[in-house]
């Protein structure tokens, strides 16, 4: 079974635990006002075949303040999506810049990037994204395994996130044993592992009833009151008017560029 390889085996993880980003931290103790996330004159085009270029942003401009739990609304492909993904650096804009933290993205190292997005930045996506073969608890022991966290104490951070998340019983259950809402909110604990600054959640309450939606949003006002920035894409009017902001995406007709 692959849950059974090496991965939570008996394999010696080296201790990595200073971060690249010292700048950062010093950000971070020093400074809890600001912006944490900006946006500055972001140009996101796609190459079509068939129909040239499609152009998501042009010269768009937005900032998210430290603390903020912000919700991003507009109709489907008006770029909720590949906003989110520019604002975890999954995705590079075509023109303009990103600055997380004041560090300006496309001037970060591999390294810095990749400690990033495993690190600074949770991700919650409308479809889970689990690895079925793990358990709940391996789901959410793996970024921390990553970061270098000793097995034991991956595994009792993970049964701690489980039980915050009301999943107390059901560590060694496997997502395909768990319902829609309690996969999401294995995913949830799994994308918090590493105490990230920023929560990016993309309609993180799509696939969910309204009972699961709630269940989420609750967990995220928590988070949210703990100091975890959150930006949330939705198509709920209440999830949105849970939020203290509400940032509107406006469609962009698909346009054809010519040279
Ligand atoms: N990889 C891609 N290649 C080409 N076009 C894309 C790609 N990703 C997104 N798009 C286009 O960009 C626009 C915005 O997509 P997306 O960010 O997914 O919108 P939303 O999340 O708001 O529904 C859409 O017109 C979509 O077709
Ligand atoms: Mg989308």
């Amino acid at each position: 079974m692959i849950h059974k390889l090496n991965l939570f085996g008996n394999k010696k993880y080296t201790k990595q635990h200073t971060s690249p980003f010292e700048s950062f931290k010093s950000f971070d103790n020093n400074n809890t006002k600001g912006a944490i996330l900006q946006a500055h004159r972001i140009v996101k085009t796609y190459h079509h075949n068939r129909t040239g270029e499609v152009v998501v942003f042009d010269n768009y401009n937005m900032e998210i303040q430290q603390g903020e739990m912000i919700a991003i609304v507009g109709a489907s492909g008006a770029g909720k999506s590949t906003l989110m993904h520019m604002l975890g650096s999954l995705e590079s804009p075509t023109a303009g810049t990103i600055t997380y933290k004041g560090r300006e993205l496309s001037t970060l190292s591999k390294q810095e990037l990749a400690y990033m997005r495993s690190k600074e930045v949770g991700f919650v996506f409308q479809s889970h994204f689990l690895l079925n073969e793990l358990s709940a608890s391996e789901n959410v022991m793996m970024p921390m395994m990553i970061q270098g966290k000793e097995h034991d104490d991956a595994k009792n951070m993970a049964y701690n996130l489980l039980a915050t998340m009301g999943l107390a019983n059901r560590e060694e259950h496997y997502p395909l044993e768990l319902s829609g809402g309690e996969q999401q909110r294995v995913a949830i604990a799994r994308a918090i592992a590493n105490n990230p600054s920023v929560l990016l959640a993309d309609e993180p309450t799509g696939n969910l009833d309204n009972e699961n939606s709630e269940m989420i949003m609750n967990i995220f006002h928590n988070l949210n009151r703990q100091g975890v920035t959150i930006v949330v894409v939705t198509h709920s009017d209440s999830v949105a008017k849970q939020c203290s902001r509400v940032e509107t995406l406006h469609s962009r007709q698909a346009q054809l560029l010519t040279d």
